[in-house]
């Protein structure tokens, strides 16, 4: 099934009008927290939490993929307390997740260098893994330790690496690539939203995005509500989705 979803390339748009794979880059957590007079990590506390309440709207209303970026490779360089405080969200979230997805049916996966991260949060994250493994439909990717250069050098590694030991012959396709990505049988998100003022892409998704639409708001994470996402749809549909070509 998730191989049959790979196929909306540059050149096959979803055609409901909903977004089949909805990106989120997660901004604006600490600016939230210093207006209300509550330290950065408060912030990050809420903004886990409207990720739930996102991901619960987006599955209701036909999303198929929801992925977010909750932690770059380059947000280690943050004070120590509040790299601690996401990294203990992440591992409260993973933890309440496993017990869960089984019941409600939603897939979570990571994508990003694991091995960076705890071996508590290693083992979360094969838990969750291994479970979402077992069912289909809505799917959370939650992007930790994730940098898009980063993920396109290590799949180029391993795909020189299959080469070299004859797994895999001919010429390299973008498709046979796509498959070394942590995305591999997704389809490409079809909207990017980037809430927090800001309007660049970090380092995200940077292959995927290719023919994204991109949508992009003040409104800080935290109080990027369901509203605001029906804005963002709305917003997207009245977009013309060439993917290069001429209609
Ligand atoms: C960006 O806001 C946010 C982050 C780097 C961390 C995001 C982490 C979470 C929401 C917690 C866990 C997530 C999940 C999915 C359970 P910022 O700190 O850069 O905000 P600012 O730009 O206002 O300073």
């Amino acid at each position: 099934m998730a191989e049959e979803r790979n196929n909306n390339k540059a050149g096959e748009p979803e055609q409901s009008g909903i977004p089949r794979h909805i990106a989120i880059i997660l901004d604006g957590n600490g600016r939230w927290a210093k207006k209300r007079g509550l330290p950065r990590t408060a912030g990050h506390a809420a903004g886990s939490e409207n990720f739930r309440k996102i991901a619960t709207y987006c599955r209701d209303i036909g999303v198929e993929y929801l992925t977010v970026y909750a932690f770059s490779t380059e947000n280690w360089q943050r004070p120590e307390d509040e790299v601690r405080t996401i990294m203990k969200l992440l591992e409260r979230y993973l933890n309440e997740a496993i017990s869960t997805m089984e019941r409600d049916h939603i897939r979570m996966k990571v994508f990003g260098d694991v091995s960076g991260l705890s071996p508590k949060l290693q083992k979360l994250v094969a838990k969750t893994n291994e479970i979402s493994s077992r069912y289909e439909g809505f799917q959370a990717n939650i992007c930790l330790n994730y940098g898009g250069r980063n993920e396109i050098v290590s799949a180029a590694r391993r795909y020189a690496e299959d080469y070299a030991a004859g797994r895999v012959t001919g010429e390299l396709t973008e498709e046979q690539f796509g498959n070394y990505l942590y995305s591999a049988g997704i389809s490409d998100p079809d909207l990017l939203i980037r809430p927090g003022g800001e309007q660049r892409i970090s380092n995200f998704l940077l292959w995927q995005c290719a023919y994204s639409e991109f949508y992009f708001t003040d409104v800080l994470w935290p109080d990027f509500t369901s509203a605001e996402l029906d804005k963002a749809i709305a917003e997207y549909q009245r977009r013309d989705r060439r993917f290069g070509k001429v209609k």
